[in-house]
This record gives C-alpha cells, structure tokens and sequence, in this order.
C-alpha cells in the first residue's frame, strides 16, 4: 500500500479521537502483512491511567480479529486543530514489538503530505524480548 495512503487513514483516524482532557487527536493506521488496514484513536478517561493510545487500540482490533502479523503503522496528531508530530510512545513501541518485526515501517506524519519514516528497531533499540 502506498505510504501517504497509510498517513491519510491516519489523519482521518483523528476525527475518531475521545480526548476531551488533553484535546489531542491521535490517529493509527496499522497495515498488516495480508494488506487489511486497522484504524484506531486515542480513547482517554477521567482517571488518566485507563487512557489508551491510538496506536494500541488499532493493534487491539486486529489482534482481537485474529490478525498478528503486520507490516507498517501510520501515526498522526493533531492539537488545538492542527497536526502536530506525535511519535509513539514507549509502551506502544513496546507493544509493537510483541508482534512485529525489526524492520517493521512506523510513519509518523510530520505536516500536510509530509511524514517521517522509521524501522522499530530504530525507535525501540534492544528492546525487551521473552524467549
Ligand atoms: N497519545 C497517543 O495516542 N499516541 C502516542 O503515541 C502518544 C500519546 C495520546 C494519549 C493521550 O490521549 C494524548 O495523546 C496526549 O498524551
């Protein structure tokens, strides 16, 4: 699938966003490794901790449909109304590491058609495995 296709699920994803404590509206795109694409938002709560981040709830739908393998995740933002840079956060690289592999492509939009492209491992370096 075409990267900037990917970035602009993401950026669609946002209108999704249940953040009425911080107002940040977060977007996923997550493409598996058979081409299906799960969408997710930022879902906070009023105890704070609860909040999940977009990222987590797109890899929560497709795992919860049975999809495990994947091949590149989208991740956009936008604050007061306007995209902002959001990388993901350490336990969602964590999180991504569960299920994906070294070289799996995190895009992280940077502006209007304009994103920045990483590998997990670039973003998570030794990162904590169970073998
Ligand atoms: N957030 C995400 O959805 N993904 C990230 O990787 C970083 C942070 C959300 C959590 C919270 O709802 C808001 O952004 C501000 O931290």
């Amino acid at each position: 699938m075409d990267k900037k296709v990917l970035c602009d699920m993401a950026i669609s994803a946002t209108n999704k966003a249940y953040s009425p404590y911080s107002n940040c509206k977060v977007g996923a795109a997550l493409l598996s490794a058979d081409g299906q694409v799960f969408t997710g938002c930022n879902i906070e709560n009023a105890s704070f901790s609860p909040t999940i981040c977009a990222e987590r709830t797109a890899f929560a739908k497709a795992v919860s449909e049975g999809v495990t393998k994947f091949s590149a995740i989208a991740i956009a933002a936008k604050k007061d109304g306007k995209l902002s840079t959001f990388t993901p956060c350490g336990v969602c690289r964590q999180v991504m590491s569960e299920f994906c592999s070294d070289d799996f492509t995190v895009l992280v939009v940077t502006g209007e058609d304009k994103f920045q492209e990483y590998t997990l491992s670039e973003l998570l370096p030794a990162s904590f495995k169970l073998d």
